[in-house]
């Protein structure tokens, strides 16, 4: 991981190796927290994070669900973050901000510990590897289902939940796959450790809808909104595991994977073992919506504003 030199903890800038908490913050114990993963670009327009307003609302969101209260505004986040991005001076990054529950009175009510943000941002390739997004990479159906609205809210991106993803992450790893691929509680696919699934058979593209219990993730939205713009159908429904063995093609999006074909599901290859056709269209437009290249989709960026020279 490369550190960065700075890192934004409740309205102040403060040294990497200084972003401290205390052992008895709320969330380390129970889980309290919710948070984001967001993408900066170096775009030709300068340094631009991808579809940032929808991130910081989706934060709201979470913290919301949890009823918590973030003590800042959407436009102080906002800047905040143009803030730490430029103090660190880099040109592309991802970035996490994080609300918590922090040190204040012990136990599971949590409503009167006091509410912390902080905003991390380090360089960080592609979390599947630049090969993965090139020859796709395996995945294999993971023993641990996704957590299910019974329990838990799988539509807030809360730091608790992600044990779940953690424990699938560690036995699709141990088992020497590059993701794992969850079942919803009623056995039907949901989606990758940290990415939404999209599967391709006779030209449709279809993907698991919230009630399958999905994060709602916003380069799901945005692989749907260029597929349909480049013609294809998608559909949300219900798909069933033995489905994947059947597919032409099944790819991956996520903040931290972008979008990443998968080649192999189970040890089965998915349609040829190479990624196909329409991955490839719907892939090459998402990276040039990224990367700032297409015109199409320039409202998606929220340009930083160069650091001001020091005086
Ligand atoms: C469990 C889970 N599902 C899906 C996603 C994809 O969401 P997004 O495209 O907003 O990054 C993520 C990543 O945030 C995730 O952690």
């Amino acid at each position: 991981m490369i550190q960065a030199d700075l890192i934004w903890m409740n309205g102040e800038l403060v040294a990497w190796e200084d972003a401290k908490v205390h052992v008895l913050t709320h969330a380390l114990h129970y889980g309290t927290g919710v948070f984001e993963g967001v993408r900066a670009y170096d775009t030709k327009r300068g340094t631009a994070i991808f579809r940032h307003a929808d991130h910081i609302d989706r934060l709201f969101r979470s913290a919301a669900m949890y009823l918590m209260e973030i003590p800042y505004t959407r436009e102080e986040i906002r800047a905040a973050t143009h803030e730490t991005i430029a103090r660190n001076n880099l040109k592309s990054c991802y970035i996490r901000p994080l609300v918590y529950r922090g040190a204040g009175p012990m136990g599971l009510f949590p409503l009167d510990c006091p509410v912390d943000v902080t905003i991390a941002v380090w360089e960080w390739g592609a979390y599947l590897g630049e090969e993965g997004k090139r020859l796709g990479v395996r995945g294999k159906v993971s023993s641990f289902r996704r957590i299910s609205s019974d329990s838990v809210i799988p539509a807030a991106k809360a730091t608790g939940q992600y044990l779940n993803s953690v424990l699938a992450k560690i036995e699709s790893h141990k088992s020497g796959y590059e993701e794992a691929i969850l079942l919803d509680d009623r056995g039907m696919v949901c989606e990758g450790s940290g990415e939404n699934l999209f599967f391709v058979k006779d030209g449709v593209i279809a993907t698991p809808g919230f009630s399958s219990d999905i994060l709602g993730g916003i380069n799901r939205a945005s692989a749907i909104t260029i597929a349909r713009d480049l013609g294809y159908t998608v559909v949300e429904r219900d798909i069933a595991r033995g489905e994947l063995y059947l597919a032409d093609e099944i790819f991956m999006t996520g903040t931290a994977a972008e979008l990443t074909p998968l080649r192999e599901v189970d040890d089965r290859p998915v349609g040829s073992g190479e990624p196909g056709e329409i991955t490839r269209a719907i892939q090459s437009e998402f990276e040039d919506a990224l990367h700032g290249r297409s015109e199409r989709y320039a409202d998606w960026l929220d340009v930083v504003a160069a650091p001001a020279p020091a005086t």
